[in-house]
């Protein structure tokens, strides 16, 4: 079933983030699936707030990232996993060798980094629940459109669209964007026992109302989300714009706390 709630704002979306991951965490959950990009922030932010000054559960817990990016020196800033730490796991309490990316350095043989990955995960016992966020044209983790859809974790050229996007982390400079990265794959993140994807803003529009009105896909890999059983979407008013109720999936179902426009 893929749940999608349609919330006020994004600080709404945060404290239900933040209550879906906290419950999670309670009922046992210690292999944590943490996402970059700026939709999570707000999660991030509504934890730390939480649980920074009796951090309990989390500085226990093993993180993985879905992605990192190829070619950015060890101690750029937005190396994913540094992006991770600033953003959360340094401020709960977690030690950096919880929190691990797949291996972009010297590895001449990215099929067999990958396969370490994902063999790394299963190690761990799997990832409990997988935050994501959504590229604006549909991409999840860094599977572009055309990924496969059970793929492992595998090294994945950029689009420009993508690098476009991100560029922002970058003084607007997309030539200082990675061109590949590392990624799990669609099949790695299918295998997490509960996915939550967080969207906001008009830019994301297209990919959630393609994810809660067609098939499964390789030309929008959100639409892998359909083979999963457990799925909770929250997103705004803009991001649920190109919803249309009458052409839902039959496992949809879309709560509205916030009218139609
Ligand atoms: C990057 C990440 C994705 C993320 C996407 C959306 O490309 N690899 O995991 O979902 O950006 O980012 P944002 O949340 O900043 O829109």
């Amino acid at each position: 079933m893929i749940d999608i709630h349609v919330l006020p704002d994004a600080a709404a979306i945060g404290m239900a983030g933040a209550d879906v991951l906290d419950a999670a965490v309670d009922d046992g959950a210690r292999v944590l699936g943490f996402a970059t990009g700026s939709s999570p922030d707000r999660v991030y932010d509504e934890l730390v707030r939480r649980h920074s000054t009796s951090p309990g559960p989390y500085r226990d817990c093993e993180i993985f990232l879905l992605d990192e990016y190829i070619g950015l020196p060890a101690d750029h800033p937005e190396r994913y996993v540094t992006v991770i730490r600033r953003a959360i796991t340094d401020r709960l309490g977690v030690p950096p060798e919880r929190v691990h990316s797949p291996e972009v350095d010297d590895t001449d043989d990215p099929v067999a980094a990958g396969a370490r990955y994902d063999a790394a995960i299963l190690a761990a016992g799997g990832v409990d629940i997988q935050l994501l966020g959504v590229g604006s044209n549909g991409h999840i983790a860094f599977n572009e459109p055309g990924a496969a859809l059970d793929g492992g974790t595998h090294r994945a050229v950029l689009e420009e669209r993508t690098r476009r996007d991100n560029a922002r982390f970058f003084g607007d400079d997309i030539h200082a964007v990675p061109r590949a990265a590392m990624t799990q794959g669609i099949g790695t993140i299918l295998r997490a026992r509960r996915l939550l994807l967080i969207a906001t803003g008009a830019a994301k529009a297209s990919a959630i109302g393609g994810l809660a009105t067609r098939e499964p896909t390789t030309s929008l890999p959100v639409t892998a989300l359909h083979l999963h059983a457990d799925v909770t979407v929250l997103i705004d008013a803009d991001a649920a714009r190109e919803i249309d109720d009458t052409r839902l999936r039959s496992m949809v179902r879309v709560h509205r706390l916030v009218a139609r426009e």
